[in-house]
Parts: C-alpha cells; structure tokens; sequence
C-alpha cells in the first residue's frame, strides 16, 4: 500500500492563478458554491436550465426527473433531440469552417477537418447506412482505429438514432463476438487495418475469425474502411461492403431522426466483479448534459482552444471527450491514431507543440511511462500554448502529478484529475480549475449536481480520514440507464439492498481528507486497474480455464509502476506441476491464450503454477493471501482456516 500512504501524506495546495481564475467559466470558490448552493436549492431547476442552457432541443422537454421507477431514472424524457445535430449542424452557421479535427495518422500526416467538411462526412456515411437497412434503434458495433472515421461512425449511428457500441480494436475475435452478441448487432463498422506504433493491427481478420464464431449471426454486413491500399485481408463480396463505395455519390445532407432524450445513444461493455462484460447503456438527452457540462467547467472551454484527449473511442473517456464533448461545445480538437512512445517518447511533447494545444486530457499511466522514458523530453520543445492539464483512469501518483505540473505544465497549468467511469458518463469528482485549488493524488471535490459521499458498511457517512464506499447520493443525467439485457444486475450492482437501494454504489473505496477533499483508494471488487483499464478478474479466470491445459485458475492484481496494477495468475494445470523451462514454456502458451481470449491488455504479467490454490474449507479461494504472496510479502495472516497450508510455501517459491 506505499501508493496509498504517499498519497496520504500529501497535502501541498496549488490554487490557482489568478490570471486562470479570472478568465475561468467558474471563477473562484464562490463561483463553485454558488453553483453547488443553486443544486442544493432546487435539485431538478439546476439541470433543468443547464439543459435548456446547453442543449439544442427540437421538442423542448417540460418533465425533468422521474424517479417513478427508480433506479431507472428517466431525465428530460418528453423532450426530443438528436445528438448529432447538436455537435454539428448548431455549429455550421457561425464555426462551419473552424476545425472540427486535427487528425494525426501514425505515421505523423496531419489532416484538418472542418465542421462543414465533417458534417458532409457524417451525413453521407449515414445515407449509406440507411442503404445497408440500418434502422433508428439497431445496434451497429464499431471497431475501428482511432481515426476520424471512428468519429464519424459513431455520429452516423447516433444521427439516424442506430445504437453503437464501440469495441475497442484491441480486443480479441472471442471479446468481439461476445459483445456481438450480446447486443445483437445487425452491422460492424471496421477498417482493413489499423496502426499503432508503426505496425499495422489486423481489424478485418479479426472480425472475419469474431464472425466465424458461434453467436455472431446477427451481423448482416461489414463495412470496411480502405486504411491500408495493399492489406491482405481477405474481402467476402456477400457481406462486405467498402466504406468508400457505400458513400460514393451520398447526399451530404441527412435529416437528424429527432429521438427521446431517453433513447439509448450507445451501449459499451465494462468489466465487472462477476461473469461477462456488462453492455452498459446511456441516454441521449442527459448523456450530452453530462459531456457538456464538464467540458465548460472541467475543461473550462473557450473558444480558440486546441483540445486534446488521447483516449481511444473504445473506451468511455473517447466518447465523452473525443467522439461527442469537444463537438458538441464547438471545439476545435486532436485526434491522435497512435501511441505515445511512437516514433519516440517525445510524440505527445512534439505534437502539442506541433498544433499548438491548450487543453491536454491524459491517464496517469502514460505519463509514468514518459518519465521513464524521457523526464527531460518535453524540455525539448515548445508547450507554452498548454493552459491546463488533466488526468482521468486511475488515481495519480504524487510524483507523476508533480512532474506533469512542473515539466509539462511549466508551473501555470492547473491539473484536473477526473473521477468518473463508464457508468457515470462524464467526469463527476473533479476540481473546476479556476476554482478548486488542486492537491496532487486527490480528484478533490465534486463537480456541482453530483451528490457523491462516501459512507460505511451500513451506509452512515464516514469521518474524514477513514475509507470507505464512494456513493451517489441523487441520480444524474449522464448516469448509465441499465446494463442492456440484465436489468436486475444493473440493480443489484449500483443500487444494492445494502444501502437499500437508494445509493449509487461506484466499486471504488476512497477517503475524504480534513479539506473535505476525496481520495480514491481503489477497487472495492474483484476489478482491476491496469494502464486504465479495466479488468474483471473472473474474465481472465474463465480465459485460463478455457484452455485445454488448466484445471483451475486465480488471479489478482499487484503493483505496478507503470501500468498502476498487473495481472498476476495462479494456475493449476490438469497434468503435473511444471518447472524449470517447461513452466516458462507453458507461462508464455497460456498468456497468448488470453490474448486470443480476450486482448492483449489482459496477458497476464505473471503466471504461478501450484499443485493446489489456497483454499478454505468449505473451498472458497482465499484472494488475500494470493495478493500477498504476488507482491512477495510475507503472510502474517491466521492461515489456521486454510484446508492446504503448504501450498502457501509452493506458491511463493513458484515464480518463473
Ligand atoms: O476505479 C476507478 C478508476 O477507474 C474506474 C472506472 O473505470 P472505467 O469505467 O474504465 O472508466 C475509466 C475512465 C473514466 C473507477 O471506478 N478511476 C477513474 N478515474 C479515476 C480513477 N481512480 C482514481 N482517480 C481517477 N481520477
């Protein structure tokens, strides 16, 4: 726990500057308790005039929440939009020839995309779906690279009202099938190939084995987009069809399908404690509330800035703060396909120089692997355009914070560090930069509208200092709807009896300080947190046992510098114990196994093999000991429970 005890024992204060508080869209403490003052007045008002503030409706909404059927709330439902129109067409008249997109490929070929040439794009790439019989309400899986066709994919579906769910292209044909599945996807949007890091990254061949699978049937057609002219990927001239044929000769105009507020816009599949990945759904109206919202406060929008998020659209923080915020506010954002450390650790450094960002939104694994890498890099060049910072995935070390601050941020730059999740939509626990003086390790206070705590066992509030569940007192608009296909297990996993259904319960354990600062601590579940992502353990588990070899399988997670956590497994194999090379062999076998399983972001760092698991009596695998053995600490725990002590010894012995 030596993160969490550095953590602890920070308390340096960085307000902001004055020159940041004055220009700031939320200017000062008052300008933050005046907002938290008006949310605690009139809970419902206070949405209610940001979405009419924020928002372009064509049927303005008069019902703002209804809790009738909590905890299916429902925001904003009589009103009717389309979340397209909203990051494009609201714009064309006074931005239609700003920038849209700085597109970096790569291979470092810059693209400018404006938000006329980027509405054309979107609108004809929606006529072509159109074509393929796509419907408002039909779910299109998009697994793409990060480009801007990834961008316009997803604005298509969501301007004829298809539901996306974006996979991310690192996962694996088995992950990919899965959420095909689930879903019942009737279309995947891909690319032949994509690239990261000067290699190319196989797409189509993995779609091809995904919808060789067993469960994928529902797919009907591919669209393809031409990333690379000599790719050999094979072409299925029944199913597959060329992006650039499909919008050849396409209007550039299409009709927004005008949806309720509470039409799904996408679903987007998370790791939770237990079995498989949860499609978690959000709506359309308050969805756009939440990643507008926070990209006036959070990211203090003003017009002129060069935006840059580097995450992925795979993921959560690429559809909030690439594929729709920074649109949907009129920005002007990077859009980067590649890897931070490609050509060299100095990419991002270069590059923000190169188009000359403002805003720069990062996780804190990138930036403790570009430490090691080249502390001095960013010296090198030019990041004097930077006005503020960010960091969202995981909690940030004190030293990489400070670092981010002085060498990247030259001292000026405040940092927000964004808590949030999939679940949540936009970030929800973060300081408002012209306001909240920040303290390196903490995502410090609550953005206004989140009513979030932290409260014991039996859900009374805890005192500062001591840890507890991180919780969400009242529903909020850009909360995730249901899990799609399991609304009890949305249910019993965020509004559990425990606190009886009443709280939003995130996963995550944290602290407040004697600022009323909060601290997150970690994953309360059987999740990890690897670089960011995340990771059910039961996931990898089940991957272990699939392979012919395993007869039982355990995994934790341990320390990690970089990457914050690894994925360490415990694996029983059906024959004999190997040693020597034979385990080495076998280790690596069984890590590609799971990278075909799932992904390579879930290989195990570290396999053990034993003859047993350690295990109760009544057979329950003690998860404890087996981090503490992970990290290599000695186990000063009662092992008196445990039906097969010795194992304890062969486990610890057992590293290869
Ligand atoms: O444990 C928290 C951690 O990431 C989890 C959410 O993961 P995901 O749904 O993949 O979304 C990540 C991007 C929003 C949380 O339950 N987490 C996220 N942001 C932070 C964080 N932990 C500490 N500090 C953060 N700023």
């Amino acid at each position: 726990m030596s993160s969490i005890d550095s953590v602890l024992k920070e308390n340096r204060l960085f307000p902001p500057s004055d020159d940041f508080r004055v220009k700031a869209n939320v200017s000062g403490m008052e300008g933050y308790n005046a907002l938290c003052e008006q949310a605690n007045r009139d809970y419902e008002g206070f949405w209610a005039d940001l979405g009419r503030e924020l928002v372009s409706w064509n049927k303005p909404f008069t019902k703002v929440l209804n809790d009738s059927n909590a905890p299916f709330f429902k925001w904003f439902e009589d009103g009717q939009l389309n979340i397209s129109y909203n990051c494009l067409d609201r714009h064309l008249d006074a931005r239609g020839d700003k920038t849209a997109i700085i597109f970096e490929a790569d291979d470092g070929t810059a693209e400018h995309v404006s938000y006329r040439q980027l509405h054309a794009r979107v609108c004809q790439f929606a006529n072509g779906l159109k074509l393929l019989g796509v419907k408002k309400g039909d779910r299109v899986v998009v697994y793409m690279p990060h480009t801007v066709e990834a961008v316009v994919a997803m604005q298509a579906c969501a301007r004829i009202g298809a539901i996306h769910s974006v996979v991310f292209g690192g996962f694996s044909a088995g992950a990919l099938r899965d959420r095909i599945q689930d879903a019942q996807a009737k279309i995947v949007i891909t690319a032949n190939e994509g690239f990261r890091g000067g290699k190319p990254v196989p797409l189509k061949a993995t779609v091809d084995e995904a919808l060789t699978l067993e469960g994928s049937e529902s797919i009907e057609k591919v669209v393809v987009l031409r990333r690379l002219e000599n790719s050999s990927a094979a072409f299925n001239d029944a199913r597959d069809v060329w992006w650039h044929e499909l919008v050849e000769g396409q209007p550039t105009q299409c009709e927004p399908e005008w949806v309720d507020a509470e039409h799904p816009l996408f679903i987007l599949y998370t790791s939770g404690s237990t079995g498989k990945p949860k499609g978690i759904q959000h709506s359309t109206g308050g969805y756009l509330l939440g990643a507008l919202t926070t990209m006036k406060w959070v990211f203090d929008y003003r017009e002129g800035d060069v935006y840059w998020c580097t995450a992925d659209v795979g993921w959560i923080t690429g559809h909030s703060y690439v594929a729709y915020g920074p649109l949907a506010i009129g920005a002007t954002q990077v859009v980067f396909e590649g890897v931070p450390t490609y050509p060299d650790a100095g990419r991002f450094w270069q590059m923000i120089a190169k188009h000359k960002v403002t805003t720069f939104y990062t996780a804190p694994t990138a930036i403790r692997s570009l430490i090691k890498l080249g502390a001095d890099l960013p010296k090198q060049h030019d990041l004097s355009s930077l006005r503020l910072l960010g960091t969202v995935g995981e909690p940030i070390n004190p030293e990489a914070w400070i670092w981010y601050h002085e060498v990247v941020g030259g001292g000026r730059c405040p940092i927000v560090d964004t808590w949030w999740q999939t679940e949540t939509g936009a970030n929800m626990i973060a300081p408002l930069p012209g306001a909240v003086a920040t303290k390196p390790g903490s995502c410090t206070l609550p953005i206004p509208g989140i009513i979030a705590d932290i409260v014991d066992e039996a859900g009374a509030p805890v005192e500062p200092g001591k840890g507890g569940f991180l919780v969400v007192r009242k529903p909020w608009p850009s909360m995730v709807r249901t899990i799609w296909n399991d609304p009890e297990r949305f249910k019993k996993t965020y509004f559990p009896e425990d606190f009886n259904g009443q709280l939003y319960l995130a996963g995550d354990s944290a602290h407040f300080d004697e600022n009323g600062y909060i601290w997150i601590m970690g994953r309360v579940d059987d999740v990890l947190n690897v670089s960011g992502h995340r990771l059910g353990t039961m996931e990898i588990e089940s991957a272990l046992v699939a392979n012919p070899l395993v007869a039982e399988a355990a995994v934790v997670g341990k320390p990690h510098e970089i990457k914050g956590e690894s994925v360490c497994a415990f694996v029983v194999l059906k024959g004999a114990r190997p040693e020597g090379d034979d385990a080495k062999r076998i280790a690596k076998e069984l890590r590609e196994w799971v990278a075909h399983e799932i992904g390579k972001i879930a290989m195990p760092d570290e396999i053990r093999f034993g003859d047993n698991l350690p295990k109760t009596r009544s057979g329950k695998i003690m998860r404890r000991l087996l981090r503490d053995i992970a990290k290599g600490q000695e186990i000063t725990q009662d092992t008196s429970t445990l039906e097969n002590p010795a194992i304890l010894d062969q486990l610890a012995k057992s590293a290869i």
